[in-house]
């Protein structure tokens, strides 16, 4: 069972855990604005993939698709995630990512406890995280570990490190069997052009500003979402019980660097007449309280269960723009808010509630 499978990230890992294993997911998302059914399109009529539109803080209904599904295993992706929404409006943050991740674990405990002994063996429960939860580095500081102490700084980094506590907590009191993963910037398709790189593809294309916050020199360490789904599987898989893991690329990028990459493929792509698409680039009032650099140190991982990041970032950008040039039809539902009528125009396998 997945959780929040319709989102960027979900979504890739839905379709390669489908790809990789040929398994069944019961995929459970709330469907808000992030959601987009439309990500998984080429599963369409396909059995494999049963979608429920509902919120994991609905226990009644987990608790119902847990004793129908009996899944062997739940990967939490379901969460509210753009760090400026959680500036604006902090309240659904708190309620899915804190709240809603504290019900789903406990319907979760209930469903396990019930399980068989040998069932109760194989269980897990993963869930996905952010290395927004170690706060900000400064330029020479070593890289984020597992074993950095937690200081978030936005409400969306409070809100999921409050959630990985709660995991931590249904492990070491109840004996839950959870792994948790944390992970540095994701781009790939699929992402909702709200975030840096596809929202940078996007305008650049028609035409607009490429809002920059402050100087530009904030530094993320990024990661294909395709890599990151690997990770996922392997910490699934392989990952030791109640231990955490950091996900990262390898690949520290100031913004204005990833713009201007953006810019240099664009330009060999699509390009535009008059001035390349860097003269687009516009500086804008910093975001309150932004984290100066975030940095992953992913030996664990790489260490425990071989994991490797297999895409490098020039290749990996270069695709992503690839990707969004390609898909029109994607883009221009996004655009026009009609992905959210998606499920109601096309969906035949969605489950009845
Ligand atoms: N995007 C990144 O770079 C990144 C990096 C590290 C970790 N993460 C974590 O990975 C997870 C997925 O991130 P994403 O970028 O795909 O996010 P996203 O915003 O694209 O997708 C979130 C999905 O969760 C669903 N959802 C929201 N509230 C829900 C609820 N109450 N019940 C059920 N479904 C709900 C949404 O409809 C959406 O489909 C999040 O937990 C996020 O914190 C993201």
């Amino acid at each position: 069972m997945v959780t929040g499978g319709a989102g960027f990230i979900g979504s890739n890992f839905v379709l390669d855990w489908i790809a990789e294993t040929g398994g069944t997911v019961l995929n459970l998302d709330k469907l808000t604005y992030a959601g987009n059914v439309g990500n998984l399109k080429s599963l369409q009529g396909d059995s494999r993939h049963i979608f429920v539109q509902g919120d994991i803080g609905d226990g009644e209904l987990v608790r119902r698709l847990l004793a129908e599904h009996r899944p062997r295993a739940i990967v939490n992706f379901a969460a509210e995630s753009h760090v400026d929404r959680s500036i604006h409006g902090p309240a659904d943050f708190v309620q899915t990512n804190v709240v809603g991740t504290f019900s789903l674990l406990d319907e979760t405990y209930r469903y396990w406890q019930g399980l068989k002994p040998e069932e109760r063996e194989r269980f897990r429960f993963l869930h996905v995280s952010t290395d927004e939860v170690y706060g900000s580095l400064g330029p020479e500081d070593p890289a984020f570990c597992e074993t950095t102490p937690y200081a978030p700084n936005s409400p969306y980094a409070a809100s999921k490190a409050a959630s990985d506590h709660l995991v931590r907590a249904y492990h070491h009191t109840y004996g839950l069997p959870t792994v948790t993963t944390n992970c540095s910037n994701n781009y790939g398709p699929y992402q909702f052009p709200e975030k840096l790189i596809p929202l940078m593809i996007l305008n650049a294309l028609a035409g607009k500003p490429l809002p920059i916050y402050g100087d530009g020199l904030n530094v993320r360490d990024w990661l294909y979402v395709r890599d990151h789904c690997e990770g996922i599987r392997l910490a699934l898989t392989k990952g030791r019980l109640g231990e955490t893991y950091n996900i990262g690329g390898r690949s520290e990028r100031s913004n204005i660097d990833v713009v201007r990459s953006v810019c240099r493929i664009l330009d060999e792509l699509r390009p535009r007449t008059g001035a390349g698409y860097a003269s687009l680039i516009s500086f804008v009032k910093d975001r309150p309280g932004h984290d100066r650099r975030y940095a992953i140190n992913c030996g664990k991982i790489e260490r425990e269960l071989g994991w490797l990041a297999g895409k490098d970032f020039d290749a990996g950008l270069r695709e992503t723009v690839e990707w969004y040039l390609a898909n029109p039809e994607w883009v221009e539902n996004v655009r026009s808010g009609n992905y959210q009528r998606w499920v109601e125009l096309n969906y035949t396998t969605r489950e009845s509630l």
